[in-house]
């Protein structure tokens, strides 16, 4: 049976403050405080699976068996039909350059293993895993569907934004504005999933 988090308090498994201005936001209506991992002072483990689910649950894991406390943890990346996937869960490598990230380079990567491949489809996936220190885990994912695009176009949003175009729109994620992009993507399915399922919103 699907366990509804009754607690006060819930630690996001991050030290990004970009993401937990956006769990921030997700939890604006419901009453608990909010941790983030770097207020533990912990490391993030290794992201050793080969699954979104996989790494959410490694990172929610650590954080509830580290704090004691239940803890939150997403996972994200873009799979491409013509690469069987890739780059998937290693999406954030491929931007992975001496010194920090650079998604210029992990576009041209995408565009160039796509070579003129006529399949442009793509999706964005997100999971969310919800993980108690008994060891009880629950998980949402969300996806959102489109196509790659090449050049790549707009100047908002971050990672692969301006090379992909959701079903339905004629914009990139990078060429919407934030708030738009907020409400279709796949971390804000994945985020509505697990309200409804876990937080009874
Ligand atoms: P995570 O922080 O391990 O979930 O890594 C997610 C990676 O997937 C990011 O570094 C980006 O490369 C990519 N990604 C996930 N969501 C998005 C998005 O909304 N736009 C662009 N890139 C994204």
């Amino acid at each position: 049976m699907t366990r509804q988090f009754s607690g006060a308090e819930l630690v996001v498994a991050t030290h990004n403050n970009g993401k937990m201005r956006e769990f921030a936001a997700m939890f604006a209506e419901h009453p608990c405080k909010l941790y983030s991992a770097a207020d533990f002072n912990l490391e993030s483990p290794e992201e050793t699976g080969t699954t979104f689910i996989d790494n959410a649950l490694l990172k929610a894991r650590f954080v509830a068996k580290a704090t004691g406390k239940i803890a939150l943890a997403d996972d994200s990346g873009m799979c491409v039909e013509a690469l069987d996937g890739a780059p998937g869960v290693y999406s954030a490598d491929w931007a992975e350059v001496e010194g920090g990230r650079d998604f210029n380079r992990a576009i041209k990567k995408v565009h160039d293993a796509m070579g003129d491949h006529p399949n442009k489809k793509a999706k964005f996936v997100s999971v969310l895993a919800l993980c108690w220190p008994d060891g009880h885990c629950e998980t949402a994912e969300g996806f959102a569907h489109g196509q790659i695009v090449w050049p790549p176009r707009g100047s908002h949003g971050h990672g692969y934004d301006p090379i992909f175009m959701p079903d339905g729109y004629h914009n990139t994620y990078a060429e919407m504005d934030p708030t738009e992009k907020n409400k279709i993507s796949h971390r804000a399915a994945s985020f509505r999933q697990m309200m409804e399922k876990c937080f009874g919103h």
